[in-house]
Order: C-alpha cells, then sequence, then structure tokens
C-alpha cells in the first residue's frame, strides 16, 4: 500500500518546530504532501507564494515530501489526494483540546481519514509562528527559531 500523509497549516512563517515534524513525518510515509491552507480572510505575515516558496526550499532535500496549498475543506483535499492520513504536531497539552475537536470534525467529515499525531521534540514545545512574529517585531533574536532562509525573509521584511 502507498502510504500518503497530508500535514497541513498555516506555516506563517515556517519555523524548527514544523520542519521536526516535516522530517519524521517524511520517515513514516511513503509520500508527505505538505499542505499550506488558504485563509482567504486572513492576510498573513507572508504571503502563500512567499509560505511556499520557503517551504520548498527547505524540503527540496527530502524526496518524498511535496508542497501543495489547499483552499476549502481539508479532508476534501485529503480525498482529492487520495490520502487517508492527515499528521499534526502535538507541542503542549493545551493543543489537545483544539487538535481533539478539529479531529473529530474532520472524522466526522470522512470517516475514512485518519488524523495522526506527532509529538513535537521537546526543545520546540513552545515555538509557534506568532511567537517568531513577535520576537521579530520586538527585535529579539528570532533567526534561532526558524530555517535560514526563513530567517532571510523576515529580516527583509523588517528592512522594508
Ligand atoms: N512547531 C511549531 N509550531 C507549531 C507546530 C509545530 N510542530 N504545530 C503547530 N504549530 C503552531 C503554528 O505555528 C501556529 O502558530 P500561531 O497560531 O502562533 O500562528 C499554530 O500552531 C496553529 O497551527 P497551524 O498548523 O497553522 O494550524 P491552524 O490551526 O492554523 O490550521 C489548517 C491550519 C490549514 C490546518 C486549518 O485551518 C484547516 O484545516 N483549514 C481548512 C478548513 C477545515 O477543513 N477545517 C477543519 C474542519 S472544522
Amino acid at each position: 500500500m502507498n502510504r500518503t500523509a497530508i500535514y497541513p497549516g498555516s506555516f506563517d512563517p515556517l519555523t524548527n518546530g514544523h520542519m521536526d515534524i516535516i522530517e519524521r513525518g517524511s520517515h513514516l510515509f511513503d509520500r508527505l504532501i505538505v499542505a499550506v491552507g488558504i485563509n482567504t480572510e486572513k492576510p498573513g505575515y507572508f504571503s502563500v507564494e512567499e509560505r511556499l516558496e520557503d517551504l520548498r526550499v527547505c524540503c527540496a532535500k527530502m524526496p518524498n515530501v511535496e508542497v501543495a496549498s489547499f483552499e476549502g475543506l481539508l479532508v476534501e483535499y485529503a480525498r482529492s489526494r487520495n490520502s487517508r492520513i492527515l499528521l499534526r504536531g502535538l507541542r503542549a497539552i493545551s493543543d489537545y483540546d483544539y487538535e481533539f475537536r478539529i479531529a473529530l470534525a474532520n472524522r466526522r467529515l470522512a470517516a475514512e481519514v485518519e488524523t495522526v499525531f506527532l509529538i513535537a521534540r521537546e526543545e520546540y514545545s513552545f515555538l509557534a509562528s506568532s511567537v517568531v512574529r513577535e520576537v521579530a517585531k520586538f527585535g529579539g533574536d528570532y533567526a534561532q527559531f526558524v530555517p535560514e532562509n526563513v530567517a532571510k525573509r523576515i529580516e527583509n521584511r523588517l528592512k522594508s
């Protein structure tokens, strides 16, 4: 059986925590599709194109990882890609409530689709895209939290 999993998220911006989940996920499944959810109501810190570009650079060394974007319901996207596995990262118990609700809603919408969780590595358990954005805004060392190309993009944004 060919196992394709989807790792959905906003990735705004992509962090080392996301990369940890992507790398570990790439070893677990035959194919991993990292999918940026397009939220038409939220403009985002970086555009979807910028986020896709950063993901592509960071995932280039992983041949079984594909980078894509989707609009609408996640389970419909999974169906369209012939995937029955949604991958999510769990950082802390506070993520559980939220993830639990979304996973149940997704199961109700598509019973054949399973959500699989990977526990984030301890050093990333506090990390979130909003933390990166805030540290950057107030002049802190954001580069330690993100891949190099993302740090460069944030630097350019701060200069402009
Ligand atoms: N390391 C670091 N940060 C992580 C992380 C990890 N392993 N896992 C999650 N995060 C952070 C993100 O950086 C983000 O941080 P922020 O809120 O501070 O910006 C936060 O956790 C939210 O995670 P994200 O992965 O972006 O998920 P989301 O909750 O924004 O969901 C979609 C994005 C696209 C998956 C979701 O909106 C979706 O599925 N949309 C389609 C509609 C749908 O089908 N909804 C479900 C049915 S109700």
